[in-house]
C-alpha cells in the first residue's frame, strides 16, 4: 500500500494557515502556494541518488557528491497544480514538466479531461503529481492513470491539503504511488469541498470566480 507523508514542518504549518486565510489576497496566496511547493519539493526529494564527484577546493581536492542524474517530471493537474511548478523548480531546475488538464464536473464531482501534453520519455522518468487539493481523489486518480497509460511507472502525488477521503480512493486505486501532503483535514462538504480547506484553490489563485 502507498505511504502517506505529512509535512508538518513549522515554516510549512505557518504559512498554510496565511493560504487559508479568506482575507489573504491572489498575490500572497499565490507566493505562498509557491513557498509551501518549494518547501514540501525540499522534502519529497530526500531520496534522490547521488554520485561520488572530485571537487578542487581553494585549499586541496575532495571528494564530494553531486545529484546522480535521476530524470524527474512535474506534472502539474491544470489549472491549480500550475500554481506550485516554479517553487519547485527552483530546487530541481532540471526536472521536466508535463501537463495534464482536468476540471471536476460541477454536478456530478467526476473530473473531465481535456489536454494532456508529456516528456518524450514518460518511460524513464520519475514523476510528481502535484495539485493543491485532493478532495475525492477523482483528479488524483485519473492524472495517475492518465500517466501511466503512456507508460510512467514511479509516481509520486504531492498536495497542500487532502481530506481523508480522497487519500483513501487514491491509495486503493494507485497502491503503488507514495502521497506527500502539508495537511489532512477534516472531511469534505456536500459540494466536494475540503473542510476547513482555503475554498477554490484555482479561483485564489488566478483570482477568477
Ligand atoms: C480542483 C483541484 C483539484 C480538484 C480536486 O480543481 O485543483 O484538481 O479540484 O478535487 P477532487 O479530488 O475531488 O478531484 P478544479 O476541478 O476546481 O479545476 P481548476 O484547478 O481548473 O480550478
Ligand atoms: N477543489 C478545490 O479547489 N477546493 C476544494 O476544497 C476541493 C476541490
Amino acid at each position: 500500500m502507498g505511504k502517506v507523508f505529512v509535512f508538518d514542518h513549522p515554516l510549512i504549518q505557518h504559512k498554510l494557515t496565511y493560504i487559508r486565510d479568506k482575507k489573504t489576497g491572489t498575490k500572497e496566496f499565490r507566493e505562498l502556494v509557491d513557498e509551501v511547493a518549494s518547501l514540501m519539493a525540499f522534502e519529497i526529494t530526500r531520496d534522490l541518488p547521488l554520485e561520488e564527484v572530485d571537487v578542487e577546493t581553494p585549499v586541496c581536492m575532495a571528494k564530494s557528491k553531486v545529484l546522480s542524474g535521476k530524470k524527474l517530471g512535474i506534472i502539474p493537474i491544470l489549472r491549480a497544480g500550475l500554481g506550485m511548478v516554479d517553487g519547485i523548480l527552483k530546487l530541481i531546475p532540471a526536472a521536466k514538466v508535463g501537463h495534464i488538464g482536468l476540471y471536476r464536473d460541477p454536478e456530478t464531482l467526476t473530473p473531465v479531461e481535456y489536454y494532456v501534453k508529456l516528456p518524450s520519455d514518460v518511460e524513464e522518468r520519475d514523476f510528481i503529481v502535484v495539485d493543491p487539493m485532493l478532495a475525492t481523489g477523482g483528479s488524483a486518480v485519473e492524472a495517475i492513470n492518465s500517466l501511466k497509460k503512456r507508460g510512467a511507472k514511479n509516481i509520486k502525488f504531492m498536495c497542500l491539503i487532502a481530506a481523508p477521503e480522497g487519500v483513501e480512493v487514491v491509495k486503493k486505486a494507485h497502491p503503488d504511488v507514495d502521497i506527500y501532503i502539508a495537511a489532512l483535514d477534516e472531511n469534505l462538504n456536500d459540494h466536494g469541498y475540503i473542510v476547513p480547506g482555503l475554498g477554490d484553490a484555482g479561483d485564489r489563485l488566478y483570482g477568477t470566480k
